[in-house]
């Protein structure tokens, strides 16, 4: 099969100051949203307390008219997994939080990144969940650096967590970002060559200037998804808790630089 030249941006210099600033402010957002995540609080809520703070910015949301996406921020309860839309629904303890943050600077730039919080107390088997997957989203950016194959990254994160009894969503996947929140390559949660040709999934290797969202969605059970009549919200099909984690990583000649900074939210679990 002939090898289609790749259309991966590689920035460099002030296109990567201004990927920089755009992941600090994403960081900035996702932190504000989680910190209003507590029982009595609406999905609503939350996303207007992130709209004010990405406002605040100067910035924009990156989702919002994206393919018509209602939302500022996307909110995913328990078994939804992604994509959820802030709304009436009311917080409540032992719920598990997806949040998801993408925003765009003035200068054009992109920042996306996610993750997963508790209402209160965390059950041990939510917390084992939401540490692997963090801990996959970190060793897939431990395997990510130039003149790498792509397909080593995507493996390192079922590869972390498929042992450990946990599944990956296949239908949705990582990316590209740049100035568009969604820019070649796509970045599976997985990798199995047959299938990955049959999708068209190119598996180059990574170059230094390439910059990646890397977003495990990980289900404590089958990895199978349905979509809601909202026509976004996905939920596992066993109903089953779902965990997501997501950083923009910039890739160098050395380990890949996380361009939405935060603080790890759980120790790795043993290997
Ligand atoms: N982080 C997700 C993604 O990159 C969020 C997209 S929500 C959407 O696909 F509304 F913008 F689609
Ligand atoms: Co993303």
């Amino acid at each position: 099969m002939a090898k289609r030249k790749s259309r991966i941006s590689l920035r460099s210099g002030s296109e990567v100051d201004g990927l920089r600033e755009a992941g600090r402010f994403a960081a900035d957002v996702l932190n504000s949203a989680c910190d209003a995540v507590r029982s009595g609080v609406t999905t609503g809520e939350i996303d207007q307390i992130a709209a004010r703070a990405i406002a605040k910015l100067g910035c924009k949301s990156a989702f919002l008219g994206y393919r018509s996406y209602p939302g500022n921020i996307c909110i995913s309860v328990n078994e939804e997994v992604v994509h959820g839309i802030g709304g009436t629904r009311v917080l409540k303890d032992g719920d598990i939080v997806k949040i998801d943050v993408g925003v765009s600077t003035p200068k054009g730039w992109i920042g996306d990144n996610a993750k997963s919080v508790a209402v209160g107390e965390l059950s041990s088997s939510a917390e084992s969940l939401l540490a692997a997957t963090e801990a996959s989203l970190y060793a897939a950016i431990a395997a990510a650096r130039q003149g790498v194959l792509l397909s080593v990254v995507c493996s390192a994160v079922e590869g972390f967590v498929s042992p450990r009894g946990y599944s990956v969503v296949r239908e949705f996947v990582g990316h590209g970002v740049g100035r568009k929140l969604h820019e070649e390559p796509q970045v599976p949660n997985y990798w199995e060559v047959d299938s990955m040709r049959a999708r068209g999934f190119a598996n180059p290797r990574l170059e230094a200037g390439m910059v990646l969202a890397i977003e495990p969605m990980v289900n404590a059970g089958g990895p199978e998804i349905c979509i809601l009549d909202d026509q976004w919200t996905v939920i596992t099909r066993d109903q089953s808790l779902s965990a997501h984690f997501e950083h923009t990583v910039l890739i160098t000649d050395q380990e890949a630089e996380i361009l939405t900074p935060r603080e790890r939210s759980f120790t790795a679990p043993a290997a």
